[in-house]
């Protein structure tokens, strides 16, 4: 694999290699890299815990020498471009960089250079896409099943401006899931008809094998003052009564961080159909597969 820039582009085969690959990590085997150094940045433009700090305790896990970079430090404080940064981490060898930026679709101008030839893992773009995210979704999801086809899911809340939502409703709709979406209808749009129907969460809550429920991301709307905390969770949240009426065996999914009581109950977090923790846990062992499968080769 020499990028990993949407979870679409890759096909079946690949996704599900790389589930059995953090399944096998999961289960401490060690990954198969040739035995050279290795370094790889992890260049975070935006905020983040889980996808930066599993990817740097998967580097480490790996033994993969991580080269520290802090935007607020770095050159980009002086004006140095996202190309020009990743040109020099790929001129002072970094075999791969991890990238987090505001700007949908970044990468297209890095991976048409002729002289960048470092891999790039995307870590999220802007509303984009946020396939590390995803795949360690499908990992969470088939750990809890063992398929994905014929499971009910329900993709609920803030679809417009998550790039989880954009990467997990291609995926889980062509591995052959059923999706529905909840939330309130100025974050849905028409677009998403292809691939699941748009439905109150109160016809989907008995139904569904997956609560999938995403953060509203108030960094990313011009006007916050739709919905209060109260309202949006009382309307389209995942209240505890809600909850209660969720079929055996429904697993309540995030990817976190969790606007608790907005999103989903304080009290529904953690508790025992909650598989929020375990997919943070899993973010480190899908990292370790998609490190493995873009270093592997580069000796
Ligand atoms: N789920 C996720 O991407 O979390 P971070 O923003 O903390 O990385």
């Amino acid at each position: 694999l020499k990028h990993l820039l949407t979870a679409e582009a890759l096909s079946d085969q690949e996704v599900m290699g790389l589930i059995k690959r953090a399944q096998a990590f999961k289960h401490g085997e060690l990954p198969a890299l040739e035995k050279q150094q290795y370094f790889v940045s992890n260049l975070f433009f935006e905020n983040s815990t889980r996808t930066h700090k599993s990817f740097e305790v998967a580097e480490k896990k790996m033994g993969i020498d991580v080269i520290d970079f802090d935007a607020k430090t770095s050159s980009v404080s002086k004006g140095e471009s996202l190309y020009d940064t990743v040109l020099t981490m790929s001129a002072i060898g970094a075999h791969a960089c991890v990238i987090r930026h505001w700007e949908e679709d970044y990468y297209n101008e890095l991976i048409e250079s002729k002289t960048i030839t470092t891999s790039i893992i995307n870590g999220g773009d802007g509303s984009g896409n946020h396939p590390t995210q995803c795949l360690l979704d499908l990992l969470t999801i088939y750990e809890e099943f063992g398929h994905f086809d014929n499971l009910k899911i329900a993709i609920c809340g803030d679809l417009t401006h998550s790039r989880v939502a954009n990467s997990n409703m291609k995926m889980l709709k062509r591995l052959g899931a059923t999706l529905y979406f909840c939330g309130p209808e100025e974050w849905y749009n028409k677009k998403y008809e292809a691939y699941g129907t748009f439905k109150p969460i109160d016809e989907v809550i008995g139904e569904v094998d997956v609560m999938m429920m995403l953060r509203v991301q108030h960094e990313r709307h011009d006007d916050d003052s739709q919905f209060s905390k109260e309202n949006y969770h009382t309307e389209f949240g995942l209240t505890e009564t809600r909850a209660e009426n969720m079929k055996p065996g429904a697993i309540i999914m995030h990817p976190a961080p969790v606007n608790r009581d907005v999103e989903l109950a304080d009290s529904l977090v953690e508790c025992y159909q909650s598989r929020i923790t375990q997919q943070m846990a899993n973010g480190v062992f899908m990292r370790m597969a998609i490190l493995e499968a873009i270093l592997h080769g580069k000796a």
